[in-house]
């Protein structure tokens, strides 16, 4: 009931999908080897909420947030955004492919929940 398993395997490098976890949505995005170069070259110094890359995933190739944009709730949208990352329509809160903030009203990065990785297998909660 309170974790989700998932098998990485279904989900294609470059492709985002959304999960439901505890009545929120949750972000699996399989990374490219570009989008991780990137996020892993940005300068903490440079962030509203500083959290490495490193700090966020535990394997690079996958990240795991919940989709709840950080300024009032509203959802996100992936793949867009100036940012390479997310989007949320509401006020306008741009977030990078980390789901870090990077623009917009929202204070705080997109949560990272626990999460595990057993094989190909992705466990969260
Ligand atoms: Fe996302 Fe306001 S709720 S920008």
């Amino acid at each position: 009931l309170a974790k989700i398993e998932v098998n990485l395997a279904e989900i294609p490098e470059g492709k985002s999908v959304t999960f439901k976890w505890r009545g929120k949505p949750l972000f699996i995005r399989h990374r490219t080897p570009e989008e991780i170069a990137t996020e892993r070259a940005v300068p903490l110094e440079s962030l509203r909420d500083p959290q490495s890359d490193d700090q966020r995933t535990q394997d690079p190739k996958w990240l795991v947030i919940i989709g709840v944009c950080t300024h009032l709730g509203c959802v996100p949208v992936a793949n867009s955004g100036d940012f390479g990352g997310y989007y949320c329509p509401c006020h306008g809160s741009h977030y990078d492919a980390s789901g870090r903030i990077r623009k917009g009203p929202a204070p705080l990065n997109l949560e990272v929940p626990p999460h595990a990785y057993d094989g190909s297998l992705l466990i969260v909660g």
